[in-house]
């Protein structure tokens, strides 16, 4: 139904007018047939309306409701209609009357129905029973920590790290000084569509041969990214690398707010160094491919590149609070 459409914010209150109307419909068109003479059974009366409301939640109600709730709502409106149906002695009677007459044979065409029915519902059953017990060979659902707790240290070539306390040796300001706020100012401005621009130097050049300090290394960052990292999380670090569709989990999304601008810059290097197969035991099961590069890089290049990551989306690496 296009033409009617289900306004956002008003849905519920829209449902409930239109299954009212059509209630009151029913009603009507039940009252006057009843008038006319030609009363419509009480059984399919309240078969109608069941399927109706199933009909309604189905192909009415979007976005489409999952089953589980369709169901409730389903058993929910068969005890109102069994209410109904029941209401007196007489209607009770009424209603029942055309399954005993089925169970009872009284005619040759209900005879032929008991038939049906008691060749059916047992194969119904059977299929409904085989279907369930079949073994299913879909994997299980497994349940992962993308971000588990760091170890307190991390061995890497030989060096220990102590992620509490450790620092990017390249994270320095002009003077060479370990500085934070000097790496902070000079991310990529996020505003600028993701340009190499820095927000307080209009003539910074990242990729200036002759840079120096901090420029110079996240320079080398970036070269260590595109010769080893891009393929799979992408040329613009969103994790839509070359080859990242083919895995399972994806290679992480740095651009997106849930990766590394909420980690602290010694978990990440932590990560790189000891990739996929270095996470916890809380981290399983699950399949990452990213590489350990502790066998690859040195300590020094995964600084770096750690250090381009952060410059180039624009994120601050998180510090320990
Ligand atoms: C073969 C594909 C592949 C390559 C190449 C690769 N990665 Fe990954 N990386 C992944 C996948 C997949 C994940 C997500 C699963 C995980 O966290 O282990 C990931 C996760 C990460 C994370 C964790 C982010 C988070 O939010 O926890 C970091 C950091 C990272 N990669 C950095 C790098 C760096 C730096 C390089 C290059 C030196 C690199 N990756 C190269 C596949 C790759």
């Amino acid at each position: 139904m296009t033409w009617l459409k289900l306004v956002e914010g008003y849905m519920p209150m829209q449902m409930i007018m239109e299954l009212t109307g059509a209630i009151l419909l029913f009603c009507v068109v039940n009252w006057s047939l009843n008038r006319a003479g030609m009363a419509i059974p009480k059984f399919w009366a309240g078969i109608g309306v069941l399927v109706f409301i199933w009909m309604y939640l189905t192909y009415r109600i979007y976005p489409p409701i999952p089953f589980s709730v369709r169901a409730i709502y389903i058993t929910v409106t068969g005890c109102g209609i069994f209410m109904w149906v029941s209401g007196s002695e007489r209607e009770w009677l009424e209603f029942k009357r055309p399954i005993f007459n089925v169970l009872d044979g009284v005619s040759g065409f209900h005879k032929g129905l008991r038939v049906v029915a008691l060749i059916f519902i047992p194969l119904g059953l059977w299929g409904f029973a085989y279907s369930s017990l079949l073994p299913s060979f879909e994997e299980p659902i497994e349940l992962r920590t993308v971000h588990p707790a760091p170890p307190a240290t991390t061995k890497v070539h030989g060096k220990t790290f102590v992620l509490q306390t450790a620092a990017n040796p390249y994270r320095v300001n002009a003077e060479g000084k370990y500085d934070q706020e000097y790496g902070n100012e000079r991310i990529v401005d996020q505003s600028m569509g993701r340009l190499m621009k820095d927000v307080n130097d209009p003539n910074f050049n990242p990729w200036d041969p002759n840079a120096e300090g901090y420029t110079k290394y996240v320079r080398e960052g970036g070269e260590i990214f595109f010769q080893n990292c891009h393929f799979c999380h992408g040329d613009n670090l969103n994790g839509r690398g070359l080859r990242a569709f083919a895995f399972n989990p994806i290679p992480a999304n740095f651009t997106d707010s849930g990766t590394i601008a909420q980690l602290q810059e010694t978990f990440v290097f932590w990560r790189v160094a000891k990739g996929g197969i270095g996470l916890p035991g809380e981290a399983f099961p699950w399949a990452s491919v990213m590489p350990p590069w502790e066998q690859h890089l040195t300590v020094d290049e995964i600084w770096k590149v750690v250090m381009f990551e952060y410059w180039h989306t624009g994120y601050y690496p998180r510090t320990w609070d």
